[in-house]
């Protein structure tokens, strides 16, 4: 069985049960589809069966290689984009300390590069490293994307000359195609140690590959608690292809609502370390299902902070919105709130319980508001936020994600679109083979 638990209570109101059914109906031929590839993008289909594939010699080659770097560094720097980036940073943010950046974990602490253009960021970074020991990992599935590309330039030279060639290369782990790529040639002409993303999984798909995996170890997460929970859904949802698989029940839902009129779904955490799990999130279903002119489109929001900024719109803006909350039943520490004799903030009637009791009781008064002001509401319940029960949401919501891309009939496994903007910003940079779009874009 599963930790994750889906509930429509508050999605009925909102959809006959005709609608339900239309998609609900759907279900079991769309796992075959899933199941036997036949589907369009059949050839990324590798995340089915990626966490039964990991091996418990691959785990032990990951954690050793992380165990070496964690010793030699107190910074670790992950270069990479969207795909190659998004997984490992929701988990590590998901599992570590809110201030880690500023108290000693242990660990070294996690920064990330090569996912903007930013001079700025770019400029302090490197005055940090100038006083820190690190190393970094570079990670690009096609070598080629210009931003992980630029800032490994910059920061390969800056770990070469502080460290010298030999050992700046021990330091390096990169992370790409196994044959083709600028990456994987550098790499084997440098002599760094490498990981293999495999082919048949997409970058959005790939927190459970070294991308995500190594990473996450250097964080000092336990990968086999987050691969263990990722297998137990794996399973689950082999043996249950049915509409009340929890996945299933997701993917009916939003469906239901997308036709619905709901065209807009926001996803809602009130833990703010699921913040960038929420990142993870919009890259998965955005590219996924955006496409053809059709797709829900993919927003978050951290509650309580943004009921005191989006809250308005939510409740009283454009009616084509949705709500998905995560929801987390118990939190690792417990803190309670004190009695105060002179009550002058008149907040002496919670006095004595505990902020997570107040925290699902703005999740509760929240979704009923919400339900009253038009928007429906999924709620993913979870008991805990751990390595197993991230793993299980990780595999949860790729199953959901390519069950809702086939049933909207879309390739939820290509993402033409993001190649649009990459051959402009090409052409305008004046890159060899791209002169005659650059005339095109000049005279506009
Ligand atoms: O999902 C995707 O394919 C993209 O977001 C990619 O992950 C992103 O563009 C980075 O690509 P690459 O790993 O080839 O550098």
């Amino acid at each position: 069985m599963t930790d994750i638990k889906v509930e429509l209570g508050h999605v009925k109101g909102f959809l006959t049960e005709n609608q339900l059914n239309t998609y609900k109906e759907k279900v079991a031929s769309t796992f075959k589809t899933i199941y036997s590839r036949t589907g369009a993008g059949n050839d990324f289909l590798g995340w089915v069966n990626l966490p039964s594939s990991i091996t418990p010699a691959f785990i032990k080659d990951v954690k050793a290689k992380a165990e070496e770097l964690r010793k030699k560094s107190e910074v670790f720097v992950v270069v990479g984009i969207g795909g190659s980036y998004l997984g490992a940073r929701a988990v590590i943010e998901a599992l570590s300390n809110h201030f880690a950046q500023l108290v000693d974990t242990g660990s070294p602490k996690i920064i990330y590069a090569g996912h903007n253009m930013s001079e700025d960021y770019m400029a302090d970074l490197i005055k940090l490293l100038d006083k820190k020991d690190y190393s970094m990992t570079v990670i690009s599935k096609s070598g080629t994307t210009t931003e992980p590309a630029v800032a490994f330039r910059i920061l390969k030279n800056h770990i070469e000359k502080k460290y010298g060639k030999e050992e700046a290369r021990t330091r390096i782990v990169a992370i790409t195609d196994k044959a083709k790529g600028a990456l994987k040639v550098l790499s084997d002409s440098e002599g760094y140690k490498t990981y293999v993303v495999p082919d048949d999984v997409g970058g959005r798909y790939s927190v459970l590959t070294p991308v995500g995996l190594l990473p996450i170890a250097v964080a000092g997460v336990d990968i086999e608690k987050l691969v263990a929970g990722a297998q137990l859904m794996e399973k689950y949802c082999v043996d249950n292809q049915n509409d009340s698989n929890e996945a299933a029940k997701y993917a009916v839902a939003r469906q239901a609502l997308y036709h619905a009129g709901k065209t807009n779904e926001i996803l809602v955490n009130y833990e703010p370390r699921l913040c960038y799990f929420s990142e993870w999130w919009k890259q998965l279903y955005g590219e996924s299902e955006g496409k053809d002119g059709k797709g829900i489109f993919p927003a978050s929001v951290t509650f309580t902070t943004d009921l005191h900024s989006m809250g308005q719109y939510i409740q009283e803006g454009l009616r084509n919105l949705m709500e998905t909350v995560i929801s987390v039943e118990n939190p690792a520490n417990e803190v309670r709130i004190p009695t105060d004799d002179a009550n002058l903030d008149q907040m002496n009637y919670i006095a004595g319980r505990r902020l997570n009791e107040v925290n699902q009781t703005a999740e509760k008064a929240t979704i009923l508001a919400h339900v009253d002001g038009g928007v429906p509401n999924i709620r993913i319940a979870v008991p805990t936020i751990d390595a197993n029960v991230l793993g299980q949401l990780i595999y949860f919501f790729e199953m959901g994600c390519a069950l809702s891309g086939y049933m909207l009939e879309v390739n939820p496994f290509n993402q033409p679109g993001v190649e649009a903007y990459k051959k402009n910003m090409f052409a305008l940079l004046g890159k060899p083979g791209y002169e005659e779009l650059r005339e095109k874009l000049d005279k506009r």
